[in-house]
Order: C-alpha cells, then structure tokens, then sequence
C-alpha cells in the first residue's frame, strides 16, 4: 500500500472564548490520512472546524493536541523556521482571492513569487514557468502584466491555483475555493482542479460546505460535524450508502426534486449546538431523528460499514436503527 502524505492523528484545537476560561472546541480528535494523488474531500456545515483543520496542518494555526505527519515527518511541533522549507511542499487555496493576492502586484509577479521563494531558477526560467503555469490554468498571457483589480473573481482564483502549483507541491489544501464565485464560474474552477490533478500526483484536501461540490472532485469524503469525523468513505459509496444520520440528512438536502423522492427528504431540526458547550455522548444526539437514550452519554467510536474504507460513528449501526432514509432515494 502507498505511504500516505498525510497523516492527522487525534488533532485537537480549542480556542480561548473570552475572558470566562471557557474554550470553543474547534476539532475534537479528527483522524485523517491523504495518499500521494489522492483528492480528500471534507464536507460539513459553517462552524464544523473545517478551516481549522486545513490551517492546522499546514502549521498556520498551533495544534492544542494530536500529531500532524507530513511526508513521513512529524511536523506538529517544528518551529517556524523549519517549516519555511516545507511550505514548497504544502500549499493551500482560500475561499477569497481577492485578499489572498497583493493588489500592488502584477499577476506575473504573483505567480512567480513562490517560484522565486522557494526555488533556486534563473529569472528567464522563471518567466518561462510563469507563462507555462498561467496557461495550465488558462490565464491569457497579457493578464500577467495586469493587476488584481483588473481580473474577475474566478481569473483570481486561477492566479491563487496557479501559485499553488508552482512549486509542484505535494498537498494542496484548497478551502472552499469556488464558494465565493458566481455559480457559472464555480463549474470552471472545479473543471481545472480535476485538470490540474490529473496532470500532477499532487494530493488534495478539498473543504467545502457543499456535498454536491465536494463530490465533484473527491475520492474519499469525510463528514465533519461539530468539529468530529462522523463518516469516512469513497465518494460513490457516501452517496450510494450514507451511514450516518447526520450523512443521510446532508444527503437528502441533494436529493433532486422528484415528488417521490420528497418523501424521503429529511431536513435536521433545531440548531447546531454552541461549540462552548458541547453535548454529552454522540454530539450530534441533540438533532439525530433515530437517538436512543444512550446516545447522551456513550460517545460512538468509528464502526466498519461495508467496505474497509467506511466508517461511521453512531450507536445504532449495530441494530439498523441508523437508517433515516429508505434505500430507494440513494
Ligand atoms: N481564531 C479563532 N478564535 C476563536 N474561535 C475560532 C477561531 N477560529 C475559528 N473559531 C471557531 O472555531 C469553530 C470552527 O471554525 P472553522 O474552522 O472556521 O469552521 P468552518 O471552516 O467549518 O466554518 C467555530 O465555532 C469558530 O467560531
Ligand atoms: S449515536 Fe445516536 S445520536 Fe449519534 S448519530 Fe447515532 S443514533 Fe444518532
Ligand atoms: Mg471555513
């Protein structure tokens, strides 16, 4: 089996909550693992702890626990400036191109700077590879000369691509990088992510709210609910077999708008709760449609579904009970 490029064991983060000593918990022991080309998805709602992950490992936010490997190193702990050579290897995508980019540079510049940063080529080299990169993102060439303010959104988010990949990197985290492009736009920047991985072994950890877009692109998927890896699996089988409730409920939110298929449609409710205060046992009890009284306070490990790559943690797999869709609708 291929060494994973990543692995994220038990991570952790809680963030100070104000003055009163409480903490927002963040991410509560995620466990992640991303093989060399491999595109992992992660999807769950606003607040989930997404973004956290992604910063965390690539050290742009201090983990409170657990273990970050990168390429068979531990890097939870190296200090900045020994991280600065492993930057050429991991990079990250942000949802807002517009900040990610100095307005004062011209696009050109851009692209090269982590060229320029990290690898030792000559100036024409570089110009070369500039012109290279921006047509493996389909960048005209006159935009090089421009400014940022001179580029549409989706254009920005080419630039911010092409950086990423300039380095030939070995992990791109990408975190929600078309949520904040017009719909029309969104489909092209996910058409050339799937262009650029099959061109390069780079892996990926693609972050999205949005289940539909994160299936798009994804091998395996995770489902994150307040800040917990609820459900790992191959993207066809989340979809064609979601054990989780809280996997299904996302599901049925993509259900097409068949009459037969309202029937199944499940929609959660009440509020995703504080992450101050997190519940007791299974903390999705409070929103689950099938929790038993256990489920207040036994926490569910991850259980084996059908397949070696799935898992889900719920305490009715074992009964069956876990099942809030009927099959037809997967
Ligand atoms: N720097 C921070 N200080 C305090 N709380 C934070 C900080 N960053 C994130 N959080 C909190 O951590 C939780 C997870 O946030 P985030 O990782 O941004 O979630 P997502 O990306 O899934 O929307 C949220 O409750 C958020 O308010
Ligand atoms: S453990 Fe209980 S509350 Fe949690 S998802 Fe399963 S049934 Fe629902
Ligand atoms: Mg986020």
């Amino acid at each position: 089996m291929t060494a994973p490029i990543l692995v994220v064991e038990d991570l952790v983060k809680r963030f100070p909550a104000g003055r009163s000593g409480a903490f927002v918990n963040a991410v509560n022991g995620v466990d992640l693992k991303i093989v060399p080309g491999e595109t992992l998805g992660m999807v769950g709602e606003s607040g989930s702890g997404k973004s956290t992950i992604g910063r965390a490992i690539l050290r742009l936010t201090e983990p409170t626990e657990g273990r970050i490997t990168f390429d068979g190193r531990d890097i939870t702990n190296i200090p900045a400036h020994k991280m600065r050579p492993l930057r050429r290897d991991m990079q990250m995508v942000f949802q807002d191109p517009w900040s990610a980019l100095n307005p004062r540079m011209r696009i050109g510049d851009l692209i090269a700077e982590p060229m320029k940063l990290h690898l030792d080529l000559s100036r024409s080299e570089r110009e070369n590879k500039t012109v290279d990169l921006a047509t493996r993102v389909h960048l005209r060439p006159e935009f090089l000369r421009r400014h940022s303010s001179d580029l549409s959104g989706g254009q920005l988010q080419r630039v911010c691509i092409a950086r990423a990949i300039a380095t030939n990197p070995k992990l791109i985290v990408l975190d929600e990088p078309t949520s904040s492009l017009d719909l029309s736009v969104r489909a092209e920047i996910l058409d050339l992510l799937s262009e650029i991985r099959q061109q390069t072994q780079a892996a990926m950890l693609f972050i999205s709210h949005d289940l539909g877009t994160v299936k798009l692109i994804s091998d395996r998927i995770v489902v994150l609910y307040l800040g917990s890896v609820v459900e790992t699996a191959r993207s066809q089988t989340l979809f064609s077999n979601p054990a989780h409730p809280y996997s299904q409920s996302l599901l049925s939110a993509h259900l097409p708008a068949d009459p037969k298929a309202e029937l199944a449609r499940h929609v959660l409710e009440g509020e995703v709760p504080s992450p101050i205060n997190l519940p007791s046992g299974c903390t999705f009890h409070t929103r689950c449609p099938v929790a038993i009284q256990k489920c207040s306070t036994h926490a569910p490990g991850p259980q084996q579904i059908d397949d070696p790559e799935h898992f889900a943690n719920c305490l009715r797999i074992s009964d069956g009970g876990n099942r809030i869709l009927s099959t037809e609708t997967s």
